[in-house]
């Protein structure tokens, strides 16, 4: 990737889309020099394709089939299929509530980021931040990683902490972790759009 080169992205989530909403408004400010090409969802009346709807972009929902966890074979070519259509080079999950397995992997290597509400490696998995409050840990946040074959267990690329609060429940908490995950998620793709993170990655 060459410095300053416009990253072409695709995003793929399942919920209300606030940090998919953090990018569109970096990429609005001049602050990201990157382009949403496609969002994508496997829940039909998720938030983030209204949001999409709401900014002009491209957006669809996929059937995942009939796993819980997963896309069966045939929607995860249908993902593939639509994200190569529209050109992305850099897949983005923002609240993505499915595992990618092999295929998509591969079409996409080391080209998928995750956003994940805990410091990995602690935490990996569903509602990671109650986790953090039942664990009882002081110190939590937010991770940006690439993703790999494991959950939640590839590259990282940049973390926030976020102070626990004697009184913190499970929402306040969340809330606190999403501020700083709307501050990470563009800001790493901004130093991977210039060349100073991953400058290294296969093209
Ligand atoms: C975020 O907390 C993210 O860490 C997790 O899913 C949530 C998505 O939230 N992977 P939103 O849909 O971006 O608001």
């Amino acid at each position: 990737m060459s410095a300053s080169a416009k990253l072409k992205l695709g995003i793929l989530g399942s919920g209300r889309g606030s940090n998919y909403r953090s990018i569109c408004d970096a990429i609005e400010k001049d602050a990201l020099p990157a382009e949403v090409a496609i969002v994508l969802s496997d829940v039909e009346d998720a938030g983030i394709l209204g949001l999409a709807d709401q900014h002009g972009h491209a957006h669809q929902f996929i059937a995942p089939g009939q796993f819980r966890t997963k896309l069966e074979e045939a929607a995860e070519s249908s993902y593939i299929h639509a994200l190569q259509q529209a050109g992305v080079e850099w897949v983005v999950l923002a609240g993505f509530m499915r595992i990618l397995k092999g295929d998509f992997l591969r079409a996409y290597t080391n080209r998928v980021i995750n956003i994940h509400p805990s410091l990995l490696p602690s935490f990996p998995g569903l509602a990671a931040w109650r986790q953090a409050l039942d664990y009882g840990v002081k110190v939590t946040g937010c991770t940006a990683h690439i993703v790999d074959q494991g959950i939640d267990t590839g590259t990282i690329l940049g973390q926030r902490t976020v102070l626990i609060l004697p009184d913190d429940s499970a929402e306040s908490l969340h809330s606190r972790i999403q501020e700083q995950e709307h501050q990470l998620l563009p800001e790493m793709l901004r130093q991977i759009a210039n060349g100073e993170l991953l400058a290294n990655q296969p093209a």
